[in-house]
């Protein structure tokens, strides 16, 4: 079984998100947690960017050990500079370094011709190298809009100056699964010099494609993906990585890859995140929303009481959270409404339990939201009632 590399970005495509704003200490706490949660590499920030970026970069390079952290670069010399300054204290420093290959974004935003981009892009990586970066991730912006032979002209000069990583970023999250395993294999098969360097994939979530176009890459050559903790990020956000490791985890039969992420943190991780971001977790997210092993109806609810795997296909203990939830909502029957009985600790006779449920009901009709407040309120009443 062949290992991906992870590559965190939730200090910088993350904090990218609309309306998020992580001050040092913030980023430090999460920086802490994805190296518990096992990243190869994580993105802590754009040092250029400003003095807060600066330091809170330069302060998780010195402090985090077990996996390498990288900054984000654009292709001028100061912003290159300032990454090294930040990094360099790093156990493995990293720079990432990018520059746009599509037509769109050549002609409107950089005003470039190609070739002047390809000689912007080699001067960048080979500086890179100059100053000292062991590893340097070279990135083609909006690769999925840009002509397949121009990108593996300007790979195969990247890699002469020293480029270790190749990543192909989904910039706008248009691509799709088959477009995007096309892409890689086409770039593996006609990059002259591609052996020993590492493809990685980058994807955004406009067309809520992500995770799915992160797995197509695996398939097609990836040996690094890039993604967000609860898929926050630019836009739509980016892959969620809880979502496409668990998916690799639980589809190991049909994909012959792991990452060396420790699962069982995925809960903690994605609630750090959540908390200190102030990015809500929608309830139906896979994985980690707060629906993703609840089960409302009593068809189901039956089902996970005789066999948890007739209704769930991932053990809520394997991502971190203690149990299945059975919520108790109109379309749960009696069976699940007396095993939450038994847990409060109630021993009803069955015409008293038949009363208790029938109020239940009712209050169904009247509630959105039964709690276990008002089940309780139910059962104790029908316990003290002559
Ligand atoms: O989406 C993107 O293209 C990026 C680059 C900076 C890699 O985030
Ligand atoms: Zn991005």
């Amino acid at each position: 079984m062949a290992r991906v590399n992870v590559f965190d970005t939730t200090l910088r495509d993350g904090e990218q998100s609309a309306g998020v704003n992580l001050n040092r200490l913030e980023k430090i706490e999460i920086a802490k947690q994805l190296e518990r949660f096992g990243v190869d590499i994580m993105e802590a920030g754009f040092p250029a960017s400003s003095q807060e970026d600066f330091d809170a970069v330069k302060e998780i390079a010195d402090t985090v050990r077990n996996c390498s952290v990288t900054g984000l670069a654009r292709s001028f010399k100061s912003d290159i500079d300032a990454a090294w300054d930040a990094l360099k204290g790093g156990a493995q420093p990293r720079l990432h370094v990018f520059l746009a290959t599509s037509p769109i974004h050549m002609t409107h935003k950089l005003k470039k011709t190609p070739e002047e981009v390809v000689d912007i892009a080699v001067e960048s990586v080979a500086y890179a190298k100059e100053k000292g970066f062991p590893y340097v991730q070279w990135s083609a912006e909006d690769a999925t809009r840009s002509d397949y032979d121009f990108l593996v002209h300007i790979i195969e000069k990247v890699i002469d100056a020293g480029a270790d990583v190749i990543n192909l970023p989904d910039t706008v999250g248009y691509t799709t699964p088959d477009e995007y395993a096309k892409l890689f294999k086409y770039v593996k098969e006609h990059v002259r010099n591609i052996e020993g360097v590492t493809l990685s994939a980058h994807c955004h979530d406009d067309l809520g494609m992500a995770v799915s176009n992160s797995l197509s890459a695996i398939e097609a050559g990836a040996g690094q993906i890039e993604g967000t903790i609860n898929g926050i990020g630019e836009r739509a956000g980016n892959a969620a990585l809880e979502e496409v490791s668990v998916a690799l985890e639980i589809r190991k039969d049909r994909y012959d890859f792991h990452t060396g992420l420790v699962l069982k943190e995925i809960k903690r991780t994605s609630d750090l995140v959540s908390k200190l971001t102030g990015m809500q977790v929608p309830g139906n997210k896979a994985v980690v929303g707060r629906n993703a092993f609840a089960h409302e109806s009593g068809i189901h609810q039956d089902g996970v009481l005789k066999e948890a795997t007739t209704y769930e296909i991932i053990t809520p203990k394997m991502v971190g959270i203690d149990s299945n939830n059975l919520v108790l909502g109109k379309h749960s029957g009696r069976h699940a409404f007396k095993q939450k009985a038994e847990s409060f600790g109630f021993e009803l006779s069955e015409s008293k339990l038949k009363e208790a449920f029938r109020a239940f009901k009712e209050l169904t009709g009247k509630k959105k939201e039964v709690t276990d407040e008002d089940l309780f309120a139910i059962l104790a009443d029908k316990q003290t009632e002559n």
